[in-house]
């Protein structure tokens, strides 16, 4: 199984030392988006596919001391630049694959993942794994600090109809692995999709 994950690795792992310093400044957005979960004091959630962890701090604030932050990545060089960078005292920091997270049924309220779908190999059966972990009526919010379009063009490309996160797109995607799409923003500073866990 791990070679499924071969081109994540050989991508990610040159990436890991400069990622946050490639994007000094997302903070801010990364805090709106953790914002937006309505997590609440006392919560549990988990960042799919952490990375160095960028978002960790933000989701601590919302939970609180006595809530729950789990962060989960595939690469350990992203994993390891996260310790590096203290992210560990925001959070758990779990080598994991999101197909197969080490949690039992329903134990989350919410899931956050940011820059993350793109870059599964299943991503059906992947949002369907994050869904077994979270609670019905808990949140996944799909993030990126930038829209698609200028994500596109940040890699000299435009986007199209049939790329995954296009609406209906991942409407379709969620619904098939038990989230419905509530909300989705689409623009040149933000891409938040919210989806609600189906009973
Ligand atoms: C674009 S980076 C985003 C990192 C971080 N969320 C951020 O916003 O800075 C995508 C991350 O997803 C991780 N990833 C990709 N596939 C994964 C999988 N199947 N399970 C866990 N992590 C995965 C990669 O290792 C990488 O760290």
């Amino acid at each position: 199984m791990a070679d499924d994950h071969t081109h994540v690795l050989d991508f990610f792992t040159p990436r890991a030392a400069g990622w946050d310093s490639r994007f000094p400044d997302d903070g801010a957005a990364y805090t709106t988006a953790a914002g937006m979960l309505g997590l609440r004091p006392g919560d549990a959630v988990l960042d799919a596919g952490c990375g160095t962890g960028r978002a960790l701090p933000a989701l601590r604030a919302v939970v609180g001391p006595r809530g729950t932050v789990l962060g989960a990545d595939i690469t350990p060089a992203m994993l390891e630049e996260a310790a590096r960078a203290g992210r560990g005292g925001s959070g758990t920091l779990l080598r994991a694959d999101v197909a197969r997270l080490p949690l039992r049924d329903g134990v989350l309220d919410a899931v956050f993942g940011a820059g993350l779908i793109s870059h599964l190999a299943r991503p059906g059966a992947d949002m369907t794994e994050l869904a077994r972990v979270v609670r019905p009526g808990g949140v996944l919010a799909l993030f990126h600090p930038i829209g698609r379009a200028a994500l596109a063009a940040r890699h000299g490309r435009t986007i199209t109809d049939d790329d995954l996160r296009a609406e209906p797109r991942l409407r379709e995607l969620l619904a098939g692995a038990g989230w419905r799409l509530e909300s989705y923003t689409d623009e040149d500073d933000r891409f938040l999709a919210l989806a609600v866990r189906q009973a």
